[in-house]
């Protein structure tokens, strides 16, 4: 049997090359050797985005993104948190295994409180349970489906240690078995894009550039890359050049190794490094974003596959429920189940 391969991404804003190179790419890759469930973690986007047309735009442009990228329906269990509703039973049965004090210890969570004591606000200021309880519900999403790994990014390593650790303490409770404890599949440093700014690319920075961005703002956004002032003439060190960075990402390893030589033999200038850039990143995003446009003009399409998907997600779910109300001792009736 397979294993089983879990990742969810939240619909917070639309998709930037980022998301793209560091998290969809990977996940499709991993989703040819594992059974894979991909869903969209829309209740988790809603601790932050409190606008309701914003909020649907962007779960339909992240489904889309995902389909446009390569994502099989037929193989891939594809769906939204939100329609998958044991996910929130099994989130409030983990409450009762989840110390307060590991809460405490999120990075999310203690930055947020940090922030507010360093501006002399109240540390609980603003903090919302949604942003205080995100790692059970996090833990609920991977624990519903037997899942082996978790791809996610370094920034989510915590959360996985987290969902183990909910986990231990419900099969410490019952039995060895009653969930089965998760594995991070952490992504490897090389996979962090850099942004326009030379800082790492995100939403929360300013500094992205769209997945599915038209080719003239594409190439216009390629042109504001921040590069030093070094002379075309003087050697370049590809590693410290953002331009050089992003290339790697798009290029055959032949046009790396070609583009590298050219940077350290000097007499090549920023410009001519943004054009070729440009090039690769047109090369493998423009098809992309005309199947984008193809699959986001037929919004009726994309909600009736991840209705599907949410149909089958919660064949596996139910069972999972059963098997855990079972084992707690919550049974219909209160009898036997
Ligand atoms: P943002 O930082 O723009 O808000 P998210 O936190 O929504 O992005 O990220 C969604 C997914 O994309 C996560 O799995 C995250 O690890 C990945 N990701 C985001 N930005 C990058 C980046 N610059 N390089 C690599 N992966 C990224
Ligand atoms: N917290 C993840 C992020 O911000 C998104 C997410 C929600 C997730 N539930 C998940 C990732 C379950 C993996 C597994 O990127």
């Amino acid at each position: 049997m397979k294993k089983i391969a879990l990742t969810g991404i939240k619909p917070t804003g639309t998709l930037h090359i980022g998301n793209y190179v560091g998290a969809i790419k990977p996940a499709l890759e991993l989703s040819k050797d594992y059974d894979a469930r991909y869903f969209i973690a829309d209740y988790h986007a809603l601790n932050t985005v409190r606008d309701p047309r914003e909020l649907a735009a962007n779960i339909r442009h992240v489904a889309a993104g995902w389909l446009a990228a390569g994502l099989d329906p037929e193989r891939v269990i594809f769906y939204r948190q939100s329609a998958v509703p044991e996910t929130f039973e099994l989130s409030t049965m983990l409450m009762a295994f989840t110390a307060k004090g590991l809460m405490n210890r999120a990075h999310a969570y203690k930055a947020a409180a940090q922030e507010n004591r360093n501006r002399g606000n109240d540390p609980d200021a603003g903090i919302n349970m949604g942003l205080f309880t995100y790692p059970v519900l996090m833990a609920a999403d991977i624990l519903l489906f037997d899942s082996d790994v978790v791809p996610v990014g370094s920034d989510q390593a915590q959360h996985i240690e987290m969902a183990q650790d909910i986990a231990r303490s419900v099969n410490f409770t019952y039995t060895a078995k009653t969930l089965k404890v998760p594995n991070a599949l952490v992504r490897s440093e090389a996979a962090v894009v850099p942004g326009l700014d030379g800082r790492k690319m995100s939403k929360s920075y300013g500094n992205t550039i769209p997945l599915f961005a038209p080719e003239k703002e594409l190439r216009a956004l390629v042109m504001r890359i921040v590069t030093n002032s070094q002379p075309v003439s003087e050697p370049k060190e590809p590693e410290t050049s953002q331009i050089y960075q992003l290339y790697r990402l798009f290029a055959a390893p032949e046009e790396r190794d070609d583009l590298a030589r050219r940077y350290l033999a000097g007499g090549m200038g920023w410009g001519d490094a943004k054009e070729e850039l440009f090039h690769v990143m047109r090369r493998e995003l423009s098809p992309l974003r005309e199947r984008f446009e193809a699959v986001i003009s037929d919004p009726n399409h994309v909600d009736d596959l991840l209705a599907r998907g949410a149909a089958k997600a919660r064949v596996i779910a139910k069972e999972t429920l059963r098997r855990l109300r079972h084992a707690v001792g919550i049974t219909a009736g209160g009898g036997g189940t």
